[in-house]
């Protein structure tokens, strides 16, 4: 099929170069001519492991093209998705500016059967509106059909969770689209799950509000837990058998970032509220998630009474591991409240090295720690997971380990004559 995907973010690229991949001619549209000529090169401008080489290749072989070019795009296309950004407002709404951009450039572009399918999260009500905005431009009926079709990819495993969804969502008002889409994903084993579009674009915030929900659970409990000498990681291992809990977002530590969850928690909140509907398993979620990283500086200076004069190194920068997105990232939470409270901070990340002041970055895991008191695992990239803890032991003037993703063996640390310290392990 021809497509066009509009907007070359993370949705847009992963959309474009697997659709691309499995036999469909592909243009993808950015605005930035700068992004488009990288792009038209193979080159990536974000850290997703397995896309570069994936997009390269299909650049190569012409089935996968940049333009800044809309209008010809679309001529091009029968399949248009949009992949455009909604980031969050400064009040926590959805800024719906580049949606509403699209959706007047695409208006006049429509003069042959276009099936239009939006992949950006966007607030209930929203694909209604386009499909009247287009009707309101002059756009006839029989010339469009407007689909929700929102992602669930992670960042990091993102090409894998488009080739093996647990299942596509479509909301839509014409049946007769389902088809347009099963033909698209004609490479993909996923039940669908077919809802009107509004429909779609909830189940899209509920999931992500449920995974948050859940992490701040967690979360909570690991406060109890801690006082009460019981290892959080136990009660997750002892919950999650019972399969209507499952094992999944059931890791305490620092809390939930990126430029997901809190988003569209937020989204989500506004959107209840607006309703006259309160969202409070929403705010608590939140609440909880806000004061993380206070609970642990709290514990931290309850272990080191006098941590300003220590030499603090923390190792992880970016909201999880295997990006290079340190959006709305926890562990930078951290960095910076050790710089409020007078302390140089030595960073370690395998991917990112963030300009930040009072904060000297390394680009070797081992230099970071050279004189450390203490190390803060703030992130839980593989790297740190299976570091050699004898050369840590070496290397550290100190002996603590504070484990804040709960991603270490206690027992491998403390054979090494180190101190672990975990999120509610005893
Ligand atoms: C999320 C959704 O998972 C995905 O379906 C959606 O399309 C986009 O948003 P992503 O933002 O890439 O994906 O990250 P995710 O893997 O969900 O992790 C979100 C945050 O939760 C991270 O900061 C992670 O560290 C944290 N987390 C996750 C926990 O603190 N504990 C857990 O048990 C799991």
């Amino acid at each position: 099929m021809n497509v066009c995907v509009i907007g070359a973010g993370y949705v847009g690229l992963t959309t474009s170069t697997v659709l691309a991949n499995f036999g469909h001619k592909v243009i993808c549209v950015e605005q930035l001519e700068e992004k488009v000529n990288m792009l038209s090169q193979g080159e990536v401008p974000i850290y997703e492991p397995g896309l570069e080489d994936m997009l390269k290749e299909n650049v190569r072989k012409g089935t996968l093209e940049f333009t800044t070019n809309l209008s010809e795009a679309v001529k091009r296309s029968s399949v248009i998705f949009i992949a455009v950004g909604t980031p969050q407002d400064k009040d926590g709404k959805t800024d719906l500016r580049f949606f509403h951009e699209v959706s007047n450039d695409l208006s006049p572009l429509i003069d042959t059967h276009k099936v239009i399918i939006t992949k950006s999260t966007v607030p209930i009500g929203t694909n209604e509106e386009l499909n009247q905005t287009f009707l309101k431009n002059g756009v006839s009926e029989s010339l469009f059909d407007v689909v929700s079709n929102p992602e669930f990819l992670r960042e990091g495993t993102a090409i894998h969770d488009m080739l093996y969804p647990d299942k596509i969502v479509v909301g839509l008002k014409n049946h007769q689209a389902v088809k347009v889409l099963q033909k698209l994903y004609h490479f993909i084993d996923a039940p669908y799950v077919i809802t009107n579009l509004s429909g779609a674009e909830m189940i899209k915030y509920a999931s992500n509000a449920f995974l948050a929900v859940k992490i701040s659970f967690i979360n909570e409990l690991a406060q109890l837990a801690d006082v009460c000498g019981v290892d959080i990681t136990e009660v997750a291992l002892g919950i999650g058998m019972d399969p209507r809990i499952g094992h999944h977002f059931l890791q305490a530590g620092l809390g939930y970032g990126g430029s997901c969850l809190p988003k569209d928690l937020s989204s989500l909140e506004h959107q209840s509220i607006t309703r006259n509907v309160t969202p409070h398993m929403l705010q608590a979620a939140q609440s909880v998630n806000d004061s993380i990283i206070a609970y642990y500086m709290k514990k931290i200076k309850k272990e080191f009474p006098d941590f300003q004069k220590k030499n603090i190194t923390i190792w992880g920068a970016t909201f999880k591991p295997n990006t290079d997105d340190m959006r709305h990232s926890q562990a930078l939470k951290l960095v910076d409240q050790f710089v409020n409270e007078g302390c140089h901070v030595h960073l370690y990340d395998p991917v990112v090295s963030p300009k930040l002041n009072h904060v000297t970055n390394y680009k070797d895991m081992y230099e970071s720690i050279r004189e450390a008191d203490m190390v803060i695992i703030a992130t839980e990239w593989k790297q740190f997971i299976e570091a050699d803890w004898k050369v840590v032991r070496e290397r550290m003037r100190g002996n603590t380990i504070v484990d804040c993703r709960n991603a270490l063996q206690p027992y491998k640390i403390r054979s090494h004559g180190l101190r672990y310290v975990g999120v509610a392990r005893p």
